[in-house]
């Protein structure tokens, strides 16, 4: 029986794509349920909606935090989901969010944690003469970024590198991390 995975996005959702295409080898442990949005005008709900995946979106404007996630909840669970992986998703989860999914909701972070939480984080590797970046799956918790690091990909800071040009090359790493710590962890 394959892990049922529901993903949360918010923009282009190219760790998605990279989820989606993973979940159609036959061997992989996991199916996709739903991809879900805060951005009814995400660009990865689009390419969700037409390569056959089922999508919900729903815009927190003008709700009260807890009945917009209550409703993103109920998709996810009308999907049968059992497993939330966040692919940009530029949300922060409530408390009560994160316990009712608890060690059920898995991140992808571009920085080596417990480096560099929040946002910038390839600025931030670069500003502080690092020679190694890199991205992380992890469990979220109710700390930002905080949770249990599941698998990491380094990636080396070329000279001369900006934020855009380190992020092209952590999010290419991004992808194939994705995959396969989200694989390992559902078959674990
Ligand atoms: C990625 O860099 C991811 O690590 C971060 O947000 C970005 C999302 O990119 N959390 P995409 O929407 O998956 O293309």
């Amino acid at each position: 029986m394959k892990a049922k995975v529901g993903i949360l996005i918010s923009g282009r959702g190219s760790n998605m794509i990279a989820l989606a295409e993973a979940a159609r080898d036959p061997a992989c442990p996991f199916k996709i349920t739903l991809v879900a949005s805060d951005k009814p005008e995400a660009p990865g709900l689009a390419w969700a909606r037409d390569h056959g995946l089922r999508t919900f979106a729903q815009s927190p404007k003008g709700l009260p935090k807890a009945e917009y996630e209550a409703a993103i909840d109920s998709a996810l669970r009308a999907a049968g989901t059992e497993y939330v992986a966040l692919a940009g998703y530029m949300r922060l989860l409530t408390d009560d969010f994160v316990a009712r999914w608890r060690g059920r909701i898995v991140n992808i972070h571009p920085s080596l944690l417990p480096k560099y939480k929040g946002l910038d984080t390839h600025q931030r590797a670069i500003d502080a003469g690092d020679t190694i970046a890199g991205c992380s799956v992890h469990i979220v918790t109710e700390e930002l970024d905080g949770g249990d690091v599941l698998g990491q990909a380094e990636v080396p800071i070329l000279p001369g590198d900006t934020a855009d040009t380190l992020a092209t090359r952590v999010l290419a790493e991004e992808h194939r991390l994705y995959a396969r710590a989200l694989a390992d962890f559902v078959a674990r």
